[in-house]
Order: C-alpha cells, then sequence, then structure tokens
C-alpha cells in the first residue's frame, strides 16, 4: 500500500510551521520556527510583526520540512492547512502558500480549524477512541469539546472572558516574567504554596462554562496594593495560589462535563496542556471515570505546531473534506 502523506502549514499566530504527517499519525518531519524573541518586549504578539515573520519564514520552513522528511511534492497525497481561528495576516501566508503548492501540484486542499489541530497531536499518543470530550485550553480558547465521532466537533463549554493562557500571560506581565509566562509561572507555582486563596469563578454553576478575568484582577489588585503599602509577595506563592486556582476551575468544570457526556476518552490539549499541575490534577480526577481513559497531546506538541495541523487535516481528507481556490483565512472561525 502506497503510503499517504500529507504536507502541512501552521501560521495562526507566531509560529511559522510545516510539516510532514505519514499515514495520519507518523511525523516525518515538524519545523517550526517561533518568533516569540520578536514580541516578547511588546509582552504579547504584534499583528503586524506577525505576519511579516511568516512571510519571510514560510518557504524556508517547506523546505525544509520536504528534505528532513526525504520526500518530494510527488509523493504527497494531499495539503492542509490552518484557515482559522487566527491573526487575519497570519493565517493569510500559510493559506497562501497551501494554495500555491496544492494548485501547482494538482494536489487536494484541506482546511483545517486550529483547534480541531490542536486536539489532534493527542492522535500521535495513540488512535482518538469516540465519543471523547476534549479541554482544550490556549493562549485564545479555553473550551470543553464534545466528539460524538470523527470530524464532529460541538463547544459544549468556553470562557466568558480571558482565556486561561491569556491570564497566565497577563499576569505574568505583573510579575516582570517575559511573553509566554505559561511555563515560568508553571515553575515558580511547583516551589510555593497556595496561601491567598484567589478566587474560583463560576466553579458552582450548573453549566461547562469558565471566566479567569476575575481572578486575573485579584491577582493584579493583590499585587498593586503590597507594592504601594511597600510590602514584598512572594512570587512563588503568588504563582502557586494562581495555578491552584486555574486548574481547579478547568478539573471541576471537566468533571460536570464528564459526568453528563459519558465518553470513551478524554483529551487534554492546546498550549496550556503543557501546564504540570493541570496534568497532574487531570489524571488524578479521570480515576473516578471507569470508562474514561485520558489522552495528553504530548508535551512538546502543545503548543502550536504543523504536525497537528497534518493529523486533523488527514482525517478531514478521508471524510473527503476539501477546499478550491477561494479559500479564505477566517480570523473569528468556529467548529
Ligand atoms: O496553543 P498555544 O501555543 O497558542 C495559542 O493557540 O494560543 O498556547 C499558548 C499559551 C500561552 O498563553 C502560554 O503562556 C501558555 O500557552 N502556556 C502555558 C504553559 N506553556 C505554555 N500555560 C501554563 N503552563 C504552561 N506550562
Ligand atoms: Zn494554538
Amino acid at each position: 500500500k502506497r503510503r499517504e502523506l500529507i504536507l502541512a502549514f501552521e501560521s495562526s499566530c507566531d509560529e511559522t510551521s510545516v510539516a510532514v504527517i505519514e499515514d495520519g499519525y507518523k511525523i516525518l518531519s515538524n519545523i517550526v520556527a517561533t518568533q516569540i524573541n520578536s514580541h516578547k518586549r511588546f509582552g504579547g504578539v504584534v499583528p503586524e510583526v506577525a505576519s511579516r515573520h511568516h512571510i519571510e519564514q514560510i518557504t524556508l520552513c517547506l523546505e525544509d520540512a520536504l528534505c528532513e522528511a526525504g520526500v518530494d511534492y510527488k509523493d504527497l497525497s494531499a495539503v492542509a492547512v490552518t484557515y482559522g481561528p487566527g491573526l487575519v495576516g497570519a493565517l493569510l501566508v500559510g493559506v497562501a502558500a497551501a494554495k500555491v503548492v496544492a494548485f501547482t501540484h494538482g494536489l487536494p486542499l484541506i482546511p483545517v480549524n486550529h483547534m480541531a489541530g490542536h486536539i489532534y497531536a493527542a492522535r500521535f499518543v495513540e488512535p482518538i477512541v469516540f465519543p471523547a470530550l476534549a479541554l482544550l485550553v490556549s493562549g485564545g480558547h479555553t473550551e470543553l469539546v464534545y466528539m460524538a465521532e470523527t470530524n464532529s466537533y460541538e463547544i459544549i463549554g468556553e470562557t466568558r472572558d480571558d482565556a486561561a493562557g491569556e491570564a497566565y500571560d497577563k499576569v505574568g506581565r505583573v510579575l516582570g516574567i517575559n511573553y509566554p509566562a505559561g511555563k515560568e509561572i508553571d515553575r515558580l507555582a511547583h516551589l510555593g504554596k497556595d496561601n491567598f486563596n484567589f478566587p474560583r469563578a463560576m466553579v458552582d454553576e450548573d453549566n461547562f462554562d469558565f471566566s479567569f478575568s476575575g481572578l486575573k484582577s485579584s491577582f493584579i489588585n493583590t499585587v498593586h496594593h503590597a507594592d504601594q503599602i511597600g510590602k514584598k509577595l512572594d512570587h512563588k506563592d503568588l504563582a502557586a495560589s494562581f495555578q491552584q486556582s486555574v486548574v481547579d476551575v478547568l478539573a471541576q468544570k471537566t468533571v460536570r462535563a464528564l459526568r453528563k457526556y459519558p465518553v470513551k476518552q478524554l483529551i487534554l490539549a492546546g498550549g496550556v496542556a503543557a501546564n504540570k499541575g493541570l496534568r497532574e490534577r487531570i489524571e488524578n480526577e479521570i480515576e473516578q471515570f471507569d470508562d474514561t481513559s485520558l489522552l495528553m497531546a504530548p508535551l512538546q506538541l502543545c503548543g502550536d505546531n504543523a504536525a497537528m495541523i497534518g493529523a486533523a487535516g488527514y482525517v478531514a481528507w478521508k471524510a473527503g473534506i476539501k477546499a478550491d481556490m477561494s479559500l479564505n483565512a477566517e480570523p473569528s472561525l468556529e467548529f
């Protein structure tokens, strides 16, 4: 049987990435060019800067991805690309590149939702078993997604304000931690204690929605108030308290969702899924569900990358999902 090779593009935010995936789950190459250093001094991603970097990087990433995989255009079966959600100027670069390759080489063009891509990062560990529930936590999104079957995504709960990763990045700023702050707060959290007892928003409400802006404000007010009275707060304890609040809310809402939607598999994915505290807590919580297994995206594939887009693109391609040359970036794409 001829191996099925997908060439995948990702450029929705601040990483330019191109990958070659075999049979939907083997990574032949996954080149990621990060722009984090260019955005750090602004404390977040600057859209115009992001677009320019993508333009500079995309063909270099493409050449590297094909070279590392040892494949030629004629070996490819399809081209997958993130077309949303994300920054419009950033997305356009990947979409244009994917269209050029698909058109020139007569290959099918597969449109992929970035968030579906995050879920499929878990496919590199083992196959996804349906029905499944995904806790998707990233810099732009925090949502619980029910998947009855392949290519079916239903948001059953989401954040009403900030995404979890966004809250990490914003509180990181008041602690003087560079963007993106999640990893460093996670490290500090493991060295401190939860003695600030920050709020846990909406945990008792009978829904699957989240809110992190109250926690963020409470954190920032605590730090500013201490500054005003000249008191020094322990950053390790602040980090531990913040993280405990985020993890408590994410875990409790996920448990609530699993009770209402019994599934065979719980998937943890997105940039914040790299969080050690969250991974440990979800591993513990899943024990109470005998019929549900836990599938976590591998640490190195939690952040944005094209391999995950290739894996999601593969199942979409198998289902006959295709785009034509009119495909456009959709910055506010929903499932
Ligand atoms: O999925 P992602 O790479 O980009 C988006 O699609 O948003 O997620 C990036 C987010 C950032 O907010 C970053 O601070 C957060 O993921 N993050 C973490 C950790 N590693 C990255 N948050 C908490 N703990 C971590 N270990
Ligand atoms: Zn992402």
